[in-house]
């Protein structure tokens, strides 16, 4: 069915001007004012609204083993609510137990995905151990289009490598021309940082941040631009959440490593001292939630394009969950639920009430991660021939996040009470129309598994 999307004011990654979008068969197929379209077709008043490309998340978590449980979304309800929230497409994070082959973790990732999706998505496919399996099976799957690779510096016996497997993993990565993303914070600082603190007494949530400070992220930051320099291979660090770690990043950006930055919602607005309260567990993600402070410095740098891209490191866990670690903080699962409020977080409190342009902010939740993770100009633009994955939004919308709205799998929300200054309003899928008037009218199971 053909769609018209009219008198919306295209905002890009270049610019912004006031068109008509006409959709046949999944794409665009024309872009201009007064288009002649065939009578009956149905049409989208966009008028008063922008028209953004598709969001796209470069980092969510829907299955996920991780601390002795699961997080709680699956891909109909992690894509729901996506799709509410403006993203059209994301990109999890495929991780294996270090005791799985990655062949087994590829079969269940995709296996969970598989016809449950009601949007696009792909794979950062996680390398969690070193052995002729995995390096045969990362081939196999550059090959068929998966070119992106993560690994986690952090979680010492859990997902983390060690410097050997880091070192194979890069170099095979550049052999290869994938791109790798990297959780850096130094897994055995950590480990002696909680052994530490628990042995004194300091088991409350207050204590996660502490217990990987700030120079912990700095220097795991430092050790895989390390690993890249000697490699050459093309780096991504994740979830970048202070001032240190960003200046040590920046540092090796200037001296010539290929390597690019990703912060997450959560660093940009909530602060450490949320852990603080009763339910502080709900606030304990890692990298931790930092210092107020540093929250310009991540600001700008986004606003400059220092910054590269804007995921969510969405990881719902429910209350239950979270309670977990009452006794010790190092037994709360890790993650906060957010891949439904990203883009109107951060239209809201940095394009409506802070310094982030329009346009910067489209290229740096939408554009940019397509184009890292080889899925531009199909996703991430207005352009003839792209999917038509378009996000109508009103920037007159006045409303709070919470829980009970949420589509999210989970029972609480750490932006509850929020105010959000706009919402998607319309969102099409491949020219469907899957969310209209903020609510999920979409085909579920309709997503693809994008091969880049
Ligand atoms: O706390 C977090 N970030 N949970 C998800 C796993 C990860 O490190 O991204
Ligand atoms: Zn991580
Ligand atoms: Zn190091
Ligand atoms: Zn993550």
């Amino acid at each position: 069915m053909p769609l018209l999307i009219q008198n919306g004011t295209i905002v890009t990654a270049e610019r912004q001007y006031v068109a008509d979008i006409y959709i046949e068969d999944e794409t665009i197929t024309s872009i201009g004012t007064h288009l002649e379209v065939p009578e009956g077709t149905p049409t989208i008043d966009a008028s008063g609204k922008y028209v953004f490309p598709g969001f796209i998340d470069p980092h969510v978590h829907i299955h996920l083993p991780f601390m002795g449980t699961f997080a709680k979304d699956t891909h109909a309800t992690g894509s729901q609510a996506a799709l509410v929230g403006g993203t059209t497409t994301y990109i999890e994070m495929l991780a294996p137990g270090g005791s799985e082959k990655l062949k087994d973790g590829w079969n269940t990732w995709t296996g969970m995905a598989a016809g449950q999706s009601a949007c696009d998505y792909t794979f950062h496919i996680g390398v969690t151990r070193w052995d002729d399996e995995t390096e045969t099976t990362l081939r196999e799957l550059a090959a068929g289009g998966m070119k992106s690779f993560k690994v986690f510096l952090a979680y010492k016996g859990a997902f983390g490598i060690d410097d050997a497997a880091l070192y194979k993993t890069l170099a095979l990565a550049k052999e290869l021309g994938v791109i790798v993303t990297a959780h850096c914070e130094n897994a055995e600082l950590v480990a002696q940082l909680q052994q530490k603190l628990l042995s004194e007494g300091k088991t409350g949530p207050e204590w996660h941040e502490p217990s990987r400070p700030e120079s912990v992220e700095a220097e795991g930051t430092a050790h895989f631009a390390t690993f890249l320099e000697m490699t050459g291979a093309k780096g991504y660090v994740v979830h970048l959440s202070n001032a240190q770690a960003l200046q040590v990043a920046l540092e090796a950006k200037a001296r010539g490593v290929d390597i690019s930055i990703e912060g997450v919602a959560p660093h940009f607005l909530l602060d450490c001292s949320l852990t603080e309260r009763p339910d502080g567990a709900n606030f304990v993600m890692s990298p931790p939630l930092r210092e107020k402070s540093n929250q310009a410095a991540l600001w700008k740098a986004l606003e400059d394009g220092q910054i590269d891209t804007v995921g969510t490191d969405h990881c719902p866990f429910d209350l239950k969950q979270k309670a977990m670690g009452q006794d010790n903080f190092t037994l709360i699962p890790n993650g906060i639920p957010a891949i439904e409020d990203r883009v109107n977080l951060m239209y809201t409190y940095g394009v409506s009430r802070g310094g982030l342009s329009l346009s910067r902010f489209v290229d740096a939740l939408s554009t940019k991660p397509a184009q890292l993770f080889g899925l531009y100009p199909r996703k991430g633009a207005v352009e003839v021939g792209s999917d038509a994955d378009l996000v109508v939004y009103d920037p007159g919308h006045r409303g709070h996040i919470s829980a009970a709205s949420s589509h999210m799998n989970t029972d609480y929300s750490a932006f509850e009470g929020w105010e959000i200054d706009g919402r998607p309003e319309v969102v099409t899928v491949r020219g469907q129309v899957a969310v209209q008037g903020g609510q999920f009218v979409g085909e579920p199971g309709r997503g693809q598994l994008l091969r880049r």
